[in-house]
């Protein structure tokens, strides 16, 4: 295993080249291969990791446990009412606690400072499982689901990502795409687009890779040609307070079949990264359904079942990439 990564923190991609991404991405794909034919990789046997979740998480935090063990690591979950940070310490002395008896640490919570703390104080290899402002392990898992299915070069595919796109996983998608030379376009309204910063900076890392970059809120322009639909829920964990704004907003940003059939390609793929609102048997769904008459939100029933739906392979991922990173960082 190459082990040039060893020490670093994953903040945000943009944290590391592209290079060093396929790298994330080639030991993703045989680490899966391993899982696979039964190959045990014990290859940090002994270490302990520390996750911290300020925010719920079935995706993310089942896979550092789960990848965790796979390597021989000791996962310890600290959940937001089981530890002092915060309430009762700062973050700079968790950190340095923290740093004291573990070999690395995953934080998932609102403030992107906070992650950018536990990376300065602790001493070691900190994981952002997601913040307001990023999601990177999202990302790797999206980009290893798309290599499966349009093959290790993604230079040039055409991704769609549909909806709220200023929060985590848009601004995330912008960044990484325009890293690895994708042709991404964002179809939102005009009053969720990124943040110019993040545009400009997409921008400048596009005329290196090579990335086409598009903001739109014409259907025609970000969905035409299009091989991947993209979409998340349309308020994210902290934010709940604005849903019927964001339903206002979006209602014509669903992903139906419609928006399908104006791709013109029939083999378009749908990717979300879960948990979605597609439905009304959730709590939210029925509430959703009560006050506003909604039965699906971000993409109908139907789309999100269908055969162009990858929502799985993509779920499935999020382990053997977080794997990877834990692999090459530890
Ligand atoms: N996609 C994702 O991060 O899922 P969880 O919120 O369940 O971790
Ligand atoms: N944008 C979503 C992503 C969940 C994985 C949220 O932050 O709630």
């Amino acid at each position: 295993m190459n082990g040039s990564l060893r020490g670093r923190s994953l903040l945000t991609l943009t944290d590391f080249t592209p290079q060093e991404i396929n790298l994330m991405l080639e030991t993703s794909h045989e680490l899966k291969r391993q899982k696979r034919i039964g190959q045990p990789h014990r290859i940090h046997e002994g270490k302990n990791i520390a996750l911290l979740f300020e925010k719920t998480s079935t995706r993310t935090r089942s896979a550092f446990v789960v990848a965790a063990n796979d390597l021989g690591v000791n996962p310890e979950f600290l959940g937001k009412d089981d530890i002092q940070l915060g309430k009762k310490e700062s973050v700079k002395d968790t950190a340095i606690v923290l740093g004291r008896m573990f070999d690395g640490i995953e934080f998932r919570g609102f403030k992107h400072e906070t992650v950018e703390q536990l990376a300065k104080f602790s001493g070691v290899p900190v994981w952002n499982g997601l913040t307001d402002k990023f999601h990177p392990t999202q990302m790797l898992a999206d980009f290893m689901t798309m290599q499966e299915y349009f093959g290790h070069n993604l230079k040039g595919l055409k991704l769609t990502y549909v909806g709220d796109g200023r929060n985590n996983t848009a601004n995330t998608l912008l960044l990484a795409s325009a890293q690895m030379g994708l042709d991404f376009r964002i179809l939102s309204p005009n009053e969720l687009r990124p943040d110019e910063q993040l545009i400009n900076q997409a921008h400048q890392l596009a005329a290196t890779s090579g990335a086409k970059i598009t903001l739109t809120d014409n259907f025609d322009d970000a969905l035409i040609g299009t091989q991947v639909i993209y979409t998340d829920i349309w308020a994210s964990m902290g934010e709940e307070d604005k849903l019927e704004e964001r339903i206002n907003l979006l209602r014509y940003y669903q992903v139906n079949r419609a928006m399908l059939d104006h791709t013109g390609n029939p083999e378009v793929k749908f990717m979300h990264c879960l948990p979605s609102f597609h439905n009304t048997e959730t709590q939210v769904g029925q509430e959703v359904q009560e006050k506003f008459g909604l039965t699906e939100m971000e993409v109908t029933d139907e789309v999100f079942n269908s055969t162009n739906s990858i929502v799985f392979d993509e779920a499935e991922n999020r382990l053997h990439t977080i794997k990877a990173v834990m692999a090459l960082t530890l």
